[in-house]
């Protein structure tokens, strides 16, 4: 299976970041203002934990002297020795033809959606008839209906 729950979209509010084990892997979830980016928490450098490094935006310039500044929180800083990536593909900046981290499709699921992708638990009113020849006992244990009502950041391993 691919998808997996890693966390209530609570846990990762804007603006910060949840490094989570996913499959025998160590994957950084980042929510930068409300849109999630995963990144695999392991430098293709010397292994470093990048995921635990200083998130920064891009410089670019056309003209000497002029410069923007954009992308803010989307570029990520290996705290070992600083090689930069771009979260949003996992691309190197200063080599990006050859040099890349995993990076992962992340999005939020209700609840309710990921319930109801699995089988429906029987009721009480659905369930299947008794097999032949047994009988219905005396007494019914009480049900209560269930929903599920956070949401969830919903990493895909095969993304990207
Ligand atoms: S281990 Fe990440 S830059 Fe060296």
């Amino acid at each position: 299976m691919s998808i997996h729950v890693v966390a209530r979209l609570d846990e990762v509010p804007p603006g910060t970041r949840k490094v989570v084990e996913v499959a025998g892997r160590e994957i950084g979830v980042f929510n930068v203002d409300g849109e999630l980016f995963a990144v695999r928490n392991r430098c293709p450098h010397m292994a470093g934990p990048l995921c635990e490094g200083y998130v920064s935006g891009a410089v670019s310039s056309t003209t000497p002297g002029e410069y923007h500044f954009d992308r803010v929180g989307e570029i990520l800083r290996c705290p070992w020795h600083q090689w930069e990536f771009d979260m949003r593909t996992g691309q190197s900046w200063f080599d990006p033809a050859r040099v890349r981290v995993r990076a992962y499709q992340a999005r939020i699921a209700s609840g309710a959606s990921l319930v109801a992708t699995d089988e429906a638990p029987a009721t009480t009113t659905d369930a299947a008839p008794p097999a032949e020849g047994m009988v219905p006992g005396p007494y019914v244990a009480e049900t209560y209906p269930v929903s599920v009502e956070h949401d969830y950041i919903v990493v895909d391993l095969l993304s990207r």
